[in-house]
């Protein structure tokens, strides 16, 4: 039996819905040879911003039960020397590269872009209003209105796709999709990181340099599907879901509650295989189920 795992997002076509999430896989490069990369739908590249970052004080990574914390706070070489020194080596491995930016006001975002939006390769843009660990008191994804600002400065410079990144760190994560839509986002991903914080009791102190981090991996799995499920019925944009996926039935998890993509982040650092073997265990459970075609079960959680 012909098995589809094919799905669009925006302009965008993916083999299969299956891709890297930001920041958990590098450029690509740091994975060569220990996954199998031409077999992902997509890369989604580390978040990068206008200048270069040098990210947050260490410790920046601790493991936690059934998760892991991290504090990186977006270091990256800044996009011009992503273009230069990164896009030749993610350009090889031939599948679509998303490329995540972040600002520090609607304006940066929209520079971004339009610097991004001649680079043939990148085929969308993922708009992170979501990271935890910077240096700011709100998230722009915490409000409507900044979602909505950013989201429009970033349509007005780019004609790629544009898929908007929101935060579990909110009280209605639907009225924050929604504003996303009506400004035009193309897609939507969810979630990024919780904010969250371990104790070292000997010391007194956190066990992280930044104090507070983001949890990911398997504990944030229950919190990442609600949100997925809430969103994807509040609005009619593809919805793309993360959050401890770590096999694939966790995946066929977030598909049923209307993710048309998923992202696999944390357990890239356990198996950096994860997403490809995750791509094959979802081709083979279509195929076990007689189902030809992928999109016949987004959403399709029976209510
Ligand atoms: C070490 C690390 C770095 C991350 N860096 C970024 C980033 O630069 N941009 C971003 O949008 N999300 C970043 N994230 C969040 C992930 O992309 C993802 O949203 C989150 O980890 C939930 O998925 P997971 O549980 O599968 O890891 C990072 C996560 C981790 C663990």
């Amino acid at each position: 039996m012909k098995t589809s795992l094919k799905v669009k997002i925006g302009k965008l076509t993916l083999k299969n819905p299956v891709m890297t999430a930001s920041g958990t896989f590098g450029y690509g490069v740091e994975f060569e040879g220990l996954a199998g990369i031409k077999e992902l739908g997509a890369i989604v590249t580390k978040t990068i911003t206008l200048r270069a970052r040098a990210g947050n004080r260490p410790p920046r990574v601790i493991e936690t039960p059934s998760g892991m914390l991290n504090s990186i706070g977006l270091e990256n070489p800044g996009v011009d020397r992503f273009i230069k020194d990164k896009m030749p080596s993610l350009r090889r491995f031939k599948i679509p590269i998303v490329a995540s930016i972040a600002g520090e006001s609607a304006a940066e975002y929209k520079r971004l872009a339009g610097k991004l939006d001649g680079v043939k390769e990148i085929e969308a843009v993922e708009i992170n209003i979501s990271c935890p660990n910077i240096e700011t008191s709100k998230l722009f994804a915490q409000s409507e209105k900044s979602t909505k600002d950013i989201v429009e400065a970033v349509r007005s410079a780019t004609g790629k796709t544009i898929i908007t990144k929101l935060s579990p760190n909110v009280t209605d994560i639907t009225s924050i999709a929604r504003a996303a839509e009506s400004a035009g986002s193309h897609a939507l991903s969810l979630i990024n990181t919780l904010t969250a914080m371990a104790v070292d009791i000997e010391k007194k102190e956190s066990m992280l340099g930044n104090i507070t981090g983001g949890l990911s991996g398997p504990a944030v799995k229950p919190v990442a599907l609600a949100m997925v499920w809430k969103v994807y019925n509040a609005v009619k944009i593809p919805v793309i879901g993360m959050g401890g996926i770590m096999d694939w039935r966790d995946a066929v998890e977030f598909i049923l509650c209307g993710s048309t993509a998923v992202n696999v982040g944390t357990a890239n650092f356990v198996n950096p295989n994860a997403g490809a073997e995750i791509a094959e265990g979802i081709k083979k459970y279509l195929r076990k189920k007689k189902i030809k075609d992928i999109n016949d079960i987004i959403g399709g959680l029976r209510k």
